[in-house]
């Protein structure tokens, strides 16, 4: 069974995931990871972000693996280094790129082959795996996006104005939403879940029990 969390940047989609998916026994996987370890490896290679062909070509040889909790470059655990602003900056111009958005998605679909899967990102409804048995749309409204991200970076010790996290959300959202292809949407089957004053224990919650209903065919969900 798939399962499709889709959803905004700091919507909690990623430890919503990681962790329904162990309450499920089912595996993870964080495709925003694939898109910033491409995306780093064209740092890298010093490619050209203005020359698509350049990106496009460099791509084919870049291997990725995830082995469900990690991604891997070229066989190097690049996990870390992804979550780099640089990283987070240069992605658009490669997911904006169908062949790009191609190649990431037959990765995606090709590790989860036969697999119990978790799925999280901004098209996996609606793109990648559209015959999903369970599809999650996962959001909150900017203002609580952004305290929490900010929250979060206070407690590591890297707090920034809640209004500069504001803006620099807002500006990947209208990416992000702007896409030609693979732009962040609900799938027209997703249940949505907008989080805005729940607990992360209660929109895990509400998550399972979404799953559940529909693992016992329940027609209703
Ligand atoms: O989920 P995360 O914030 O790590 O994703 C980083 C970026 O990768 C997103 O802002 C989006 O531009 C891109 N992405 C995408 N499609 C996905 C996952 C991520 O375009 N399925």
């Amino acid at each position: 069974m798939i399962v499709t969390i889709d959803g905004p940047a700091g919507a909690g989609k990623s430890s919503i995931a990681r962790d329904a998916a162990e309450r499920l026994g089912f595996e993870f996987l964080d495709t925003g990871a694939l898109y910033r370890a491409m995306t780093l490896a064209a740092i890298r290679a010093q490619v050209d972000f203005q020359n698509d062909t350049e990106i496009i070509d460099f791509s084919e040889s870049v291997q990725i693996q995830w082995d469900g909790d990690r991604v891997l470059l070229g066989g190097e655990d690049v996990s870390e280094q992804i979550r780099t602003p640089p990283v987070t900056d240069a992605i658009r111009f490669l997911a904006d790129l169908p062949q790009i958005r191609e190649r990431l998605s037959q990765i995606q679909r090709e590790i989860a082959v036969g697999r119990d899967m978790v799925t999280e990102g901004r098209d996996q409804g609606t793109e990648v795996f559209t015959d999903a048995q369970c599809k999650i749309f996962l959001t909150a409204s900017p203002e609580e996006r952004a305290k929490r991200r900010h929250q979060q970076l206070s407690a590591m010790g890297r707090p920034l104005p809640l209004e500069e996290i504001l803006k620099a959300q807002n500006q990947r959202d209208e990416e992000d939403r702007i896409r030609p292809m693979g732009a962040l949407r609900p799938a027209e089957d997703a249940t949505v879940i907008d989080s805005d004053g729940m607990t992360s224990e209660e929109v895990l919650e509400q998550v399972l029990r979404t799953v559940r209903e529909i693992q016992k065919g329940d027609p209703t969900h």
